[in-house]
Order: structure tokens, then sequence, then C-alpha cells
């Protein structure tokens, strides 16, 4: 763990062999029940004191009712998510889950598994070390930063008695339109894969196999599969999706993160042709668990057995639903408000529909989840043996992640980094709120409870005032959001005066973006960025003072109605509780940002292609002689991003120009900082296949480096790509390797191949 956090506490100690034989032992005792009850997975709002299972009253306490009929009558295995919706103490979670387990030890012999959506941080956890959300992380194209990140999180999750989080995010962030976007790494199928294996070994220690240690936690792969396709852009809604290109695109960031040990999976709560996929026999059971080999836990999302039902009316009964997505692979169900679940299956079982067979391979892959992660021994992990909780360090991580995440995207004539002792106006709806800067799952579900936890860190506004020595900062709403209303409700706040402020600055740092959603209330109508905030745009533009437009956004929304009226352009993402402090260092040039863009910013709501579309979308290079107004033509491509130096790409060269199908391609180039400053810089390789049997890709991002330069300083990147990592899936969905020729492209530079 690369001394960040030293392992103490007690682990397992077993390795697989002996897990396995135990864990087959038990399951040999248990009745029917006893391993239904395992698959069972319910809310804790279920298990709380309160007016319905909705919500709880205050003090939080558990109902000694209920967790008895929960343990004793329905044995269940599992509890998730926050109780009233919002963040706890550390000695919270641990009064709460201690009182639970400590049942479920005493009646049960087994313990129950706590999972929670800790996705940038154990953000449920008040005082939590909270990190840029992934699709910032994304955009730094650092594994090692990535990593560093979830063992944080792993750490600071155990603190609170917690040993199972449901990530990383895993499907690819295709579609701005999708609210889901901003906890993906983005559009692209290998950079989510890269980083997808780093967030998972951060979380679950690098044993493969065996017990995973009181520092870590287990990771819950999500959403498998082909979840972010949606055709309407909006939260579980159909996908329409071919075999092949569910393998081509969607299927290897998971497959990586398998072959990386992750020990849990979450299924995709939309359709796929017309299928549930939970009740998708072919994706659950013949390409994951027999095709990929997996063998941990496979969870439904929250409540997707009961949508089969009643949401996509593929079965009749809820009965008949339970069958479906058990037989089709379904492990355990996040049922969550009540045991129908439990009830329905016994019934299945004894009645013959649900085989025995089935229900112990569901157990078994349960037991050996909750025996890995040490819970038999050590049901409960206590705050005190976690010190590091929020520390400095972990501060500090926090706050470098979000440096290099932080992406510059334009700065017309240098206006970047600004020069401190000046007067700034700083306004715009996401100048001055924690609560945008992080995001949704911070703290609430929806990001909205914010507020109450963050009052120690800067905003964007407060993090300017305290760098801008000898100068004046001031801030002015214009527009701001509602705060007890919809995401997207905002009103016009001084909007005048703002403008007018505007006019006396010498430079306007104008804070644009979204406010805080998660999942289905995300949805959205119009891509644009809001009218209001466009209004305001061009407004502030018309004052004729430098304007720096500052985003602060989970998705792309669209800006080129005033983008080319703003100076310098910065992406912040949602760059967590450090954002603010990151993006003033950069602003006055303490930083040299680094951060690439994960996916393309788009120009217009209808051209939402992504950047390895084919040559049709491109006439202008496929060799059309029209200049067709809507070809590709992006607002920002992905992998954009500048620096305050430059960097100098030369000497591209391969080991050979012939290759066979076994020989490994090592390319190298020389890349120099040739600027006056120090900078880091992600070497991005891509290569395109230039004839295949299926159209090609115009090119694929298939290695990247991230490198730190001095001034005039140069060094050799080097890249091994094997063949086979080129290949595409063909039409009977299988991997292609086809002869011919290949170009490598990197910064600018191509060189190409032959495979024979
Ligand atoms: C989301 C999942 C999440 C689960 C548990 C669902 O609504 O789709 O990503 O892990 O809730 O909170």
């Amino acid at each position: 763990m690369a001394g960040l956090i030293s392992a103490t506490g007690a682990s397992a100690g077993l390795n697989q062999q002996e897990i396995d034989k135990r864990v087959d032992k038990l399951l040999n005792q248990m009745t029917l029940e006893e391993k239904v009850g395992q698959m069972a997975q319910v809310t804790i709002d279920l298990l709380c004191e309160g007016p319905d299972v909705y919500s709880n009253y205050e003090p939080l306490r558990i109902d000694k009712n209920i967790l008895k009929k929960a343990i004793e009558h329905y044995k269940i295995g599992s509890v998730l998510n926050v109780p009233s919706g919002k963040a706890l103490t550390r000695e919270k979670w641990y009064e709460i889950i201690s009182e639970i387990q400590n049942a479920s030890m005493k009646e049960l012999k087994i313990p129950m598994l706590y999972g929670i959506d800790a996705i940038h941080g154990n953000n449920y956890t008040a005082g939590c070390t909270l990190f840029p959300q992934q699709i910032a992380m994304a955009a730094s194209f650092n594994r090692g930063l990535v990593r560093k990140g979830a063992e944080i999180t792993a750490y600071e999750t155990r603190a609170s008695n917690t040993p199972w989080t449901f990530s990383p995010v895993l499907d690819l962030g295709l579609n701005p339109e999708w609210p889901r976007m901003w906890e993906t790494f983005g559009e692209d199928p290998y950079l989510a894969s890269q980083l997808g294996v780093e967030m998972v070994k951060g979380y679950e220690g690098d044993g493969k196999e065996g017990a995973i240690d009181v520092n870590h936690v287990a990771s819950c792969l999500k959403h498998f599969l082909g979840y972010s396709a949606a055709v309407s852009g909006k939260d579980r809604t159909p996908a329409i999706l071919s075999e092949n290109v569910l393998r081509e695109y969607h299927l290897p960031s998971f497959q990586k993160a398998i072959e990386a040990g992750a020990r849990s999976i979450m299924v995709n709560s939309g359709l796929t042709n017309g299928l549930p996929l939970h009740a998708d026999y072919n994706i659950l059971t013949k390409l994951l668990k027999e095709e990929l080999g997996f063998k941990g836990v496979v969870v439904t999302d929250w409540m997707d057995i009961v949508n089969i039902c009643s949401r996509d009316h593929v079965a009749a009964t809820q009965k008949e639903a339970v069958k479906l997505s058990v037989n089709a692979g379904i492990d355990m169900s996040m049922i969550p408000y009540n045991f129908d679940f439990c009830d329905y299956l016994i019934q299945l079982v004894n009645e013959g529909e649900v085989k025995m067979s089935r229900i112990d391979d569901a157990v078994r892959r349960i037991l050996k989840m909750k025996m890995e992660l040490g819970l038999f021994e050590k049901p409960n992990t206590h705050y005190n043996d976690y010190p590091k909780f929020g520390c400095k360090e972990f501060e500090k991580a926090s706050y470098d992640a979000a440096c290099e995440v932080i992406t510059l995207l334009k700065n017309e004539n240098q206006l970047l980094p600004l020069t401190k002792g000046k007067n700034i106006l700083i306004c715009g709806p996401n100048a001055n709120s924690m609560r945008t800067l992080n995001g949704g799952w911070s703290y609430s579900w929806q990001g909205d409870k914010a507020p109450e936890f963050t009052e120690k860190y800067n905003t964007i506004f407060e993090a300017l005032q305290l760098k801008n020595k000898g100068g004046k900062v001031t801030y002015m709403p214009g527009v701001s959001y509602k705060m007890d209303g919809k995401y997207w409700e905002e009103y016009e706040d001084r909007f005048a005066e703002t403008v007018a402020a505007a006019k006396e600055s010498d430079y306007v740092v104008l804070c644009l973006g979204e406010n805080s959603y998660t999942e289905k209330p995300g949805d959205l109508q119009d891509l644009y960025i809001s009218d209001l905030q466009t209004e305001m745009a061009k407004a502030i533009a018309k004052a004729g003072k430098p304007v720096v437009l500052v985003l602060n956004e989970g998705r792309p929304r669209i800006i080129s109605k005033f983008e080319s009226q703003m100076n310098a352009v910065v992406q912040t993402y949602l760059p967590g509780n450090f954002g603010g402090d990151a993006l003033a260092d950069i602003l006055f040039g303490e930083v040299n940002p680094s951060g690439k863009l994960p996916y393309t910013y788009p120009r217009y709501p209808n051209s939402l292609t992504n950047y390895w579309h084919k040559y049709s979308e491109e006439q202008k290079k496929a060799g059309g002689v029209y200049n067709y107004e809507a070809d590709y033509h992006p607002q920002y491509e992905f992998g954009e991003g500048l620096s305050y130096t430059t960097f100098e790409y030369s000497n591209l060269r391969l080991s050979s120009s012939v290759y066979t199908v076994n020989q490994p391609v090592n390319i190298t180039v020389t890349v120099k900082n040739s600027g006056k400053v120090a900078g880091k810089e992600s070497v991005l390789l891509y290569v395109s296949d230039l004839v295949a049997s299926l159209a090609p890709d115009m090119k694929r991002l298939r290695a990247f480096d991230k490198i730190a330069l001095q001034p005039g300083e140069s060094k050799e990147v080097t890249f091994t790509i094997q063949p086979k990592e080129l290949s595409f899936i063909g039409l009977d969905n299988q991997p292609k390797l086809e002869p011919g020729e290949f170009e490598v492209s990197v910064g600018g530079l191509k060189q190409k191949f032959t495979l024979k």
C-alpha cells in the first residue's frame, strides 16, 4: 500500500482454499430459509424507527422489532444505504451497524454485509475526505492518483464500520444527456478499463485471492452491462445494442476489473433490446459467470426485481419476477423496502421453479465475500482504529487530485495565469457553492445536504479571496440555483448589479454549470447550459473585461452560444472539497494545469458523436467534396487540455515497420517541455486500423502515461502494445485481428506499420 496507510488490526488470514472449504461446510449446515436470507438486502431505513419505511425519527434508532423480524425470521444477509438520507458521524455508523452486526452474529452466526455508495470518498460520513468525482479523476489520466483515492476511500469506509462500497462505475460516459455521466471515467473504453482496475485495487488491496484486510473494502462494479447506452439519454430507459457493439465498447472495462479480482458487480437497471438486464440469463450467467468466469456476488440495483414486474411488465407477478431474475443469475436482491423476495424465493424453491443448486451458487458467493472480508472473525471495525480518517495527508491527496484534473480548454492571449492583486469580480451560480463542487452522492444522495457538512472548505470565491493578496475579490451571483427546488431551477440574483460590477473589475471569473443531481432526478430536456446562464455570460462579455469562464458541471452542457466571447475556459468537472483551492492556485499560476478531457465536449445538442467514431462522421476527412455544416465539429475534443508551458513531441519511432500477430509493437516518442514553467503532460497514444472488414473507428486510445517535466527537460516515453489489443469485435461477436496497415499517432506525430 505504498506506505500510505499501514495495515493495522486483524485480517482473516485465510487463503482461498481454506475460505472455500469453510464456505462449503457452512453452506451444508444451512436451511433453505437461511440461504434465501443471505440473498436478501434491505435498506437501513426499513430497520430504523420512523413513520414509514422511507424516513426515520431523530435521534436515529434501530427499531428492535423490525430488526428481530429481519434477522430472526427472515435471516437477511445484507443492509445498505444511509438512514434519513444524509451523512452520519463515524460514531453513529458504529452504533448502528454494530447493533445489526451483533444481532446477526448472535442469531445466525453469520455476519451482516453492509454496503454503501462510497464513490468519491466515503461520502456518507461526516468529516470524510471527498475526492473529485470519477469523471474528473479520469481527466488526470493518472493511474496512481486514482489508486490512492480509492485506498483512502476504503480506509475511511472501514473507519465507518462498512466493508463494501458500490463503486466504481464502469459504464462509459458516452452521452452527456445521461445524468450519470459524471459517475463514469468518460467515453473511452481503454481509459475506463485502466482506471477501473486501479480503483478496484485501491479498494480491495493487491491480493487477488484470499483475504481483504481491515483497511480495504470489497468493490462493486456497476452497472452490468450497457447501462449508459440508453437511446433517450434518460436514466433507466431502454438501450438497443448489438452484441458486437456491447462487447467492443461496453464490456472491456468490466472484463479488466473482473480480471483484477473485483468481488461484486451490480446489474444495469435498464433494458437492452427489450429485456430487463435483471432477467437476462445470457448476460448474467452465460457471459458474466461462465465466459468471464466471474466468481463474485451479482447484486441487483435498487428494487430492480420488483421493476421487472411493476415497471417493465415482463413478469405478470412479483413472484414470477423473482423466479426470472434468480434463474437469470442474480445472487443478491437489493429489495429494499420489505421481505417479500424471501417469501417468494422460498416458495419457488419448494415448488421446483428455482433449483437448490442455483441458491447454493448464490449463497456460496455471498459467504465467500463475507469471509474474504474477515467479517466472521471481526464483524465490526471501530473508528478508533482508524486515526488517519480525514487527516491532513488525506486532504492533501484530494487537493493534489483536484490540481491534476482541472482542465484548461482555452487561454486566449495567455490571459491565465491571472496577476495577483487586481480587482476581480467572481459571479455565476457556481461561484460560492460547496454543493456544486462536489456534485451528487455527497453527504446525501442528491448532494443537496453538502452545506451542512462543508463549512470548513473553500468555495471558489473563498479560495480566490484567500489567494488574491493585495487585491479585491467581489462576489455577486447574477444567477443563483434554487436551493429547495429541482436541480435545474434558478433565478436572477442581482443580475443587473453583477453586470455593472463587471465593468468596474479588472477580470471577471464567471462560474457556470449545473447544480448537483444524481440518477433519474438529473434527467434533462435541453443540453444547452440554461437560458439564464447564457444570458448572463453574454451580458458579462459585453462589459468588455477579460472573462475567465469556469465550468463546474457533471456533464458538458453546451456553451457554443457564447464560448467565442470568453477569453479563457477552465473545466473543473466536480472537483470535490478542495476544488476551489486547486482552481484558485491554477488561476494564479501556482499550479500548472494538466487535466485533459475524458470526453468529447459537444458544440450542438444534435451532434453528440464520440471521438472514436467512424470515418463517415467526418466527410471532410473521408474525402467528401462538400463542406457539410453538420460534420464532426465538437467544441473541444477528447484529450484536449492546455498547460502554462508547451510540450514538443518528436522522434516517434516504432521497433519495426512490419509485425506478426505475436510480436509486441514498441513505440517510443520524445516529449520536451519547451516552455518556461514545470508541467505535467498526459501522453496519449492512439492507433487507427486503416482498413477492416467492419468500418474501423477513426482512432482509438491504446496507451497513455503521465509525465512531469521541468522547463527544457526531455523524456523518452515508451509504450508496448500487443497486436491482439488492436483487434475489433466482428459480427460473429469474436475478436478479429486482420492483417493490413495501422497508424500510430502521439502528440500530432504519426507512423504506420503493417501487420502480417
Ligand atoms: C443506483 C446504484 C446505487 C444503488 C444503491 C441505485 O439507485 O443506480 O448506482 O449503487 O442505488 O444506492
